[in-house]
């Protein structure tokens, strides 16, 4: 076990994170982009309204934009788009003086071959920094040198015509991977680390951390058998191979338990959460570390990968909770800038019962800017569209899940002053789903997550508490208790068209998702009108 004082006091154990893509939070310069200061000038926003503990910010570092920030061009300096470092710096301090901790992105798989480190390393073979990057010898048809494709689509090698080899890139061609088995390379991003803790960073959010070790012997990958079905979503070429050699070899944990030493020399117990697209459970949860040496958690993304109905994700509730090692805690998340926003993916409606799950299961939760108001997924038109992903598969674009926050039914929808034009579009039903519309009506969406949110915050059983998921009684119903010493709660969720009953304890229903007024007492049995969700306390 490494030597952290006291690893269950960990802060963000009972923390709710809030994921904020700054691209599309709020624009203060009118340039049509967000950026810090426009953060800072909502943060009032997330401690009063809201009442989260921490936010997770994606990239806001020097970057040519290719994948929107997640291509790094210095990795300690702001992109002047956002603002600059000491506008970064006042973000973090003005978040901690409301009680906010701050976790960064840290992209450890690339980055942009604009960056210095890979400008110098192409320069020539001889150079200094050649292998701070992945450079190969064409194989022997002249082609790259292994079958390997991009999660984006396309080969995952391009050839460098003034050097004659092939460097590797698990994304675009612009976002070069790093050299993790190079000793300088491994310290230079340990200053990254260094540099933003020291700025006063609570931890990071680590981009991409099962992909950056890949088979040392570079095999191809072997074609996915006819009958394969995806784990998670179709994503195109990237499917049609099975990705035995081009991700997670086993010394990628000697990389993760380097970086947590670091993390662990801290004052401010920072919390690392790896991004971890990996659907074994016992593989997903390697990346703990055998001692909990590695990341505080791996994201756990298996909520998304249930299919949405109650015997699935009371599956997926249990297997989650029994795969986490003794002593471990974890998260839980239905959104984020990759993926299609909760309001559009599930059925009418469920939205309410998804954030009902996220701030009542226990574990971390994590929630997407936005999903709180019931952004839905925007059309965004090929003209207007900014993701290369959707550029190479159109039905893959993220850019319908990142479009400016909704802040008031007024011009740009309070996201930029009046005259500028947003990067992306504004969805005509800004004028209902939005901050200031909602906040003046009771049963809104953004007033169910408030509801909720301090719900959770008064109660450790919710916080901190055990769980245990009942057996079913409906193939509809998903219930479950939050037990703490003092108090005791069953959770209950109705996924079907109909009204049901549900049996249960004497108690109060203390929420409702249907009606922010419902507080009934109940005795042997809860009625749950269809796609309704309540707490119900019985102590
Ligand atoms: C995962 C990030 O979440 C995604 O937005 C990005 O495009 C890739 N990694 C590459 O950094």
């Amino acid at each position: 076990m490494s030597n952290h004082p006291d690893r269950t006091s960990e802060w963000w154990r009972e923390a709710v994170f809030y994921h904020i893509y700054p691209l599309s939070f709020a624009d203060s310069d009118g340039d049509g982009y967000g950026d810090l200061d426009g953060i800072i000038s909502k943060l009032d926003y997330l401690s009063d309204t809201l009442g989260i503990n921490a936010v997770w910010l994606s990239p806001f570092y020097r970057s040519p934009m290719k994948d929107w920030g997640y291509d790094i061009s210095d990795h300690t300096d702001v992109d002047p788009i956002f603002g600059d470092l000491s506008t970064a710096r006042q973000l973090i301090a003005e978040a901690h003086s409301r009680g906010i901790r701050v976790i960064v992105d840290y992209v450890m798989n690339h980055s942009s071959d604009h960056h210095p480190w890979f400008i110098e390393s192409r320069s020539s073979r001889e150079n200094a920094k050649r292998d701070w990057y992945v450079w190969r010898d064409s194989d022997q048809d002249g082609g790259p040198p292994t079958n390997w494709v991009s999660v984006f689509n396309g080969p995952a090698w391009t050839l460098d015509e003034m050097t004659g080899q092939w460097y590797r890139h698990t994304y675009l061609p612009e976002q070069p991977d790093l050299n993790w088995r190079n000793p300088e390379l491994v310290e230079a991003m340990m200053d990254v680390v260094r540099f933003w803790l020291d700025a006063g960073a609570d931890g990071f959010r680590i981009d991409a951390a099962h992909q950056m070790m890949k088979d040392p012997e570079e095999k191809n990958n072997p074609p996915v058998p006819h009958d394969f079905q995806p784990a998670y979503k179709d994503m195109g070429e990237y499917d049609t191979f099975v990705h035995l050699y081009d991700l997670g070899h086993p010394d990628v944990h000697d990389a993760h338990r380097g970086f947590r030493t670091l993390l662990d020399s801290y004052p401010q117990q920072p919390i690392s959460v790896g991004e971890i697209h990996i659907f074994d459970l016992s593989e997903w949860a390697s990346y703990y570390g055998d001692d909990l040496d590695e990341f505080s958690m791996p994201f756990n993304f298996h909520l998304m990968a249930a299919d949405w109905n109650a015997s699935s994700i009371r599956a997926t509730i249990e297997a989650v909770h029994r795969t986490v090692p003794a002593g471990a805690w974890t998260n839980w998340t239905l959104g984020n800038h990759d993926e299609i926003r909760i309001a559009s993916r599930l059925p009418e409606g469920h939205d309410r019962l998804a954030a009902l799950l996220l701030l009542t299961l226990r574990g971390t939760p994590f929630l997407y800017y936005g999903d709180e108001l019931g952004m839905k997924q925007t059309p965004v038109s090929a003209q207007d569209a900014k993701d290369p992903w959707g550029e190479n598969v159109e039905y893959l674009s993220r850019d319908g899940a990142r479009t400016p926050m909704q802040w008031n039914p007024g011009p740009n929808a309070g996201f930029a002053p009046d005259g500028a034009s947003p990067w992306l579009p504004i969805p005509d039903d800004y004028k209902s789903v939005n901050v200031d519309t909602e906040l003046a009506e009771s049963g809104s969406m953004l007033n169910m997550y408030r509801q909720l949110l301090d719900i959770r915050r008064e109660s450790e059983a919710l916080r901190l508490g055990s769980i245990i998921v009942h057996s079913s009684s409906s193939d509809d119903a998903l219930v479950y208790g939050r037990e703490s010493d003092d108090q005791m709660l069953t959770v209950a969720l109705n996924f079907s068209d109909e009204r049901m009953i549900v049996p249960t304890r004497p108690g109060r229903i203390i929420f409702s998702t249907s009606d922010p007024k419902r507080a009934d007492v109940v005795l042997d049995e809860v009625s749950l009108d269809r796609g309704e969700g309540v707490v119900v306390c019985h102590s």
